[in-house]
């Protein structure tokens, strides 16, 4: 395996979380804005091992798409190693030692910023998941964005799925008015519905397996970007082993102006126009794991706003938990998706996210502001 330390003995490699955290502030709505066509982006924040558990806050409410879970809050995530620091990322892991009739502990984190439209890149070595396929059933790990007064903001699932899944499902949610085409996604990348209004959404299944799960985390992760512009929003997956381009990109990209999101000064200064050096092009990127067109189907800019960045597990539920019973390697586990993942806690040693950074870039300003969220609905 590639992260044996964290398998063995993770508890050793861990460190806590320095707490109590810095209040969340509610302030720093700017813009400058000018809107470019151009594929040039600059950073305006970037989230790491350094800032992370100060710029995300824990949501510990039940889960308000009625997973197996405790989703718990900071001091106790701390306390019981469920979140914390591993080989230089940030870990968000589940409880792995108890049998529990009543919800597995997990962590679920938002970001205290939001954004409307950019590019997301998030460098992710490890997701959740089981040893295998069969045993990843239960889990509902997800990375994933959305807006207020959920669906009306919007939501974009960036990587997602369920129980024994191989492959990403790429996900738009939103109120109604709003149909997408995934022309140029690529042939083996199916839109199940254009329509992406409600709980059911647009979604797009891809079809390698090195773009989730058991696959994603043997060859160490990778790179997940996601573009969200007012015409259409793309999302390119990177495994480790072929992110030599994107990671030049990144390190030619590295210089902001804020340095993370508690910078008070807009980053405005430059117009979106000059090349400075130091833009991230992702005209470079080559074509997309998916993308949803809005076209005269959908306003992107009237359906999508003012999104927090969330991470979490989640087990059975509205999703794992519905379609356990039409998963043959599931069934052969358990009776029930509850039963499986009460009663096994062995098995979610591996059921965590270690991610190394996320940077989020912007064209020419900055459209970032606060606001804290209890809910999903
Ligand atoms: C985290 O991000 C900051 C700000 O860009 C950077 O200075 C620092 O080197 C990064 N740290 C790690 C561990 O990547
Ligand atoms: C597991 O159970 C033990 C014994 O009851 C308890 O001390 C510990 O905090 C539990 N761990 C988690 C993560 O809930």
């Amino acid at each position: 395996m590639l992260l044996p330390k964290l398998f063995q003995a993770p508890g050793l490699v861990l460190s806590l979380i320095a707490i109590p955290y810095a209040l969340a502030s509610t302030s720093s709505s700017s813009s400058s804005s000018s809107s470019s066509s151009s594929s040039k982006y600059n950073l305006i924040a970037t989230y790491n091992s350094t800032n992370f558990f100060s710029e995300f806050t824990f949501f510990s409410e039940p889960d308000p798409t009625n997973g197996f879970v405790e989703y718990v809050d900071a001091s106790t995530a701390n306390r019981e190693g469920l979140a914390g620091y591993s080989q230089g990322g940030v870990y968000l892991g589940v409880d792995y030692h108890n049998v529990t009739t009543t919800g597995r502990k997990s962590v679920r984190v938002t970001s205290k910023s939001t954004f409307t439209t950019g590019l997301f890149v998030a460098d992710i070595a490890h997701m959740p998941s089981g040893a295998t396929h069969a045993e990843s059933c239960g889990l509902w790990p997800a990375y994933w964005m959305f807006g207020p007064d959920w669906p009306r903001g919007g939501e974009i699932d960036i990587l997602e799925g369920v129980n024994s899944q191989s492959s990403n499902s790429i996900t738009l949610h939103t109120a109604s008015g709003c149909s997408m085409s995934n022309s140029g996604s690529p042939a083996g990348t199916k839109l199940v519905s254009p329509n992406c209004q409600g709980t059911s959404g647009c979604g797009q299944e891809t079809d390698s397996t090195d773009n989730y799960g058991v696959g994603f985390n043997s060859g160490g992760g990778g790179y997940y970007v996601m573009e969200w512009t007012e015409t259409d929003i793309s999302v390119w997956f990177f495994p480790r082993a072929r992110s030599s381009a994107v990671r030049q990109l990144i390190s030619s990209s590295s210089s902001s102006s804020s340095g993370g999101s508690e910078g008070s000064s807009d980053f405005g200064s430059g117009s979106g126009s000059g090349s400075t050096g130091d833009e991230f092009d992702t005209s470079t990127l080559g074509q997309p794991l998916a993308t949803f067109v809005g076209g005269s189907g959908c306003s992107i800019s009237k359906h999508f706003s003012e999104h927090n960045i969330v991470f979490d597990t989640t087990f059975c539920g509205d999703w794992a938990g519905q379609v356990w019973k039409d998963d043959k390697k599931c069934t052969a586990l358990a009776r029930t998706c509850e039963d499986w993942v009460g009663q096994n806690p062995d098995k979610f040693v591996g059921a965590y996210w270690l991610i190394n950074e996320i940077r989020v870039y912007q064209k020419g300003g900055r459209k970032t502001r606060k606001r804290e969220v209890e809910f999903r609905a």
